[in-house]
């Protein structure tokens, strides 16, 4: 029997919400999936479709983009780019045969530690249910 599976997260997370959420986390002790790697961005409008299926190539089973609230992003509109980009990589993801659902945008308040939490155990639940990317198993034959 193979070694079981381990999902493999990274969460593209804004320094003004989700960054915080999740430092947040920390200090309350929540109990998170610890499969997560976070990237910490200005902005999730720095985000782009490339960054996104790239982490994918890289070997992520499951990827987040978490900003803040609708209507309270630093830089105006940079979540509605993100999601507008989540949306697109989602699009892009169906077409080469990997599942949509392994890629979502969250919207969490820096004060908002749980929902944190929530987003990375659903996610890793999702990866867990679906199995390894694709991607993923491709590479992991090569090397
Ligand atoms: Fe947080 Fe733009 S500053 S998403």
């Amino acid at each position: 029997m193979g070694e079981a599976f381990e999902p493999r997260v990274v969460a593209f997370c804004c320094r003004y919400c989700a960054y915080s959420a999740a430092d947040l986390a920390g200090s309350m002790r929540l109990e998170y999936s610890p499969n997560v790697r976070i990237v910490k961005l200005m902005c999730t409008g720095k985000v782009d479709t490339l960054h996104l299926l790239k982490a994918f190539e890289d070997g992520a089973d499951a990827v987040f983009v978490a900003g803040c609230e609708e209507g309270d992003c630093h830089f105006l509109e940079g979540n509605l780019r993100a999601k507008r980009r989540v949306k697109q990589a989602k699009k892009l993801l169906g077409e080469v045969g990997i599942e949509p659902e392994r890629l979502e945008m969250f919207n969490i308040s820096a004060s908002d530690a749980p929902l944190f939490a929530a987003a990375v155990n659903e996610m890793t639940e999702r990866a867990r249910r679906l199995g390894p990317n694709p991607l993923r198993k491709e590479a992991e034959k090569v090397a």
